[in-house]
């Protein structure tokens, strides 16, 4: 009997261990469309050109532009797409909750795609960068902030489309989100300058999500055969 209590305290350490370890992996996999605004910032700072602002208002409706252009990913990896110029502020900035009064400039913008997904500094040489002209939009010096938007061309499958918009505006006083700078939640997708766990187009999040329900299972399966329940 003691032997039997003290295996089936051994399964239930084991349990909690797994998913601790399982809940911290999850954690790591952070946000891409952040790790992306870095690797900007350190092309830029290694040219001497100042970091830019990471504006989740601005990585929101950088979101919003390449989702109206997701059905646009052509076979050599260009995104032939020309939103209206009134979508900006009639339904990007709406569906973002960014208060209109403080939309500000947009002083570059970059969208690309690819068939497979990428990580964020593969994303940065073979996306963000086609040729010089895309460089220097990146190495312009009157940006002052950058926001990153991340999507799947369709819900879970298809090409990755990626997009980065610049501005040129005073630090925090443009593209404020309302709500106290939460703005609207976003179902799909990722975008920089907010501390939401995401991947691009979800596949390494439901991966990890996956995984810990297959361990969840698994514990509360253990428990109940150790319980006598079968
Ligand atoms: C890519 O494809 C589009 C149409 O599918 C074409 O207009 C464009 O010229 C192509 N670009 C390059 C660099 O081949
Ligand atoms: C996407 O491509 C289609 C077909 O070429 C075109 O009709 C549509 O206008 C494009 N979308 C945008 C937002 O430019
Ligand atoms: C930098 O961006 C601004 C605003 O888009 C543009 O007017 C200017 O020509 C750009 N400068 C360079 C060197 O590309
Ligand atoms: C910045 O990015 C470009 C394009 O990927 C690359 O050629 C260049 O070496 C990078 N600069 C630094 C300092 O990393
Ligand atoms: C791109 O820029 C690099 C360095 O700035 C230069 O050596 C190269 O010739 C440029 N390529 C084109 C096609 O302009
Ligand atoms: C802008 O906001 C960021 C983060 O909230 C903060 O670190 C930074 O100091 C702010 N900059 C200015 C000029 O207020």
């Amino acid at each position: 009997m003691v032997k039997k209590i003290c295996s089936f305290q051994w399964i239930v350490a084991l349990g909690f261990l797994l998913l601790a370890a399982t809940s911290v992996s999850s954690k790591n996999h952070g946000n891409q469309a952040n790790d992306l605004v870095d690797v900007i910032n350190k092309n830029r700072t290694a040219k001497k050109l100042p970091q830019l602002n990471n504006s989740p208002g601005l990585g929101c409706i950088a979101l919003q532009y390449i989702k109206e252009c997701r059905a646009n990913c052509s076979e050599n990896n260009t995104v032939n797409c020309k939103p209206p110029e009134n979508d900006f502020t009639e339904i990007f900035a709406p569906n973002c909750g960014v208060e209109l009064p403080t939309f500000g400039t947009i002083s570059g913008l970059i969208v690309g795609c690819q068939q497979k997904h990428l990580d964020p500094p593969e994303a940065f040489s073979r996306v963000l960068i086609h040729n010089n002209r895309t460089l220097s939009v990146i190495h312009n010096k009157t940006h002052t902030e950058v926001g990153v938007g991340i999507v799947h061309a369709k819900s879970h499958k298809g090409p990755y489309l990626w997009c980065a918009l610049f501005g040129s505006n005073k630090k925090n006083s443009t593209f404020v989100l309302e709500d106290l700078g939460k703005g609207i939640e976003q179902k799909e997708g990722c975008y920089s300058g907010n501390g939401v766990s995401c991947s691009s187009g979800g596949r390494n999040g439901h991966f990890v999500f996956a995984i810990n329900c297959v361990w969840t299972l698994v514990f509360c399966f253990l428990v109940l055969i150790r319980t006598g329940f079968f």
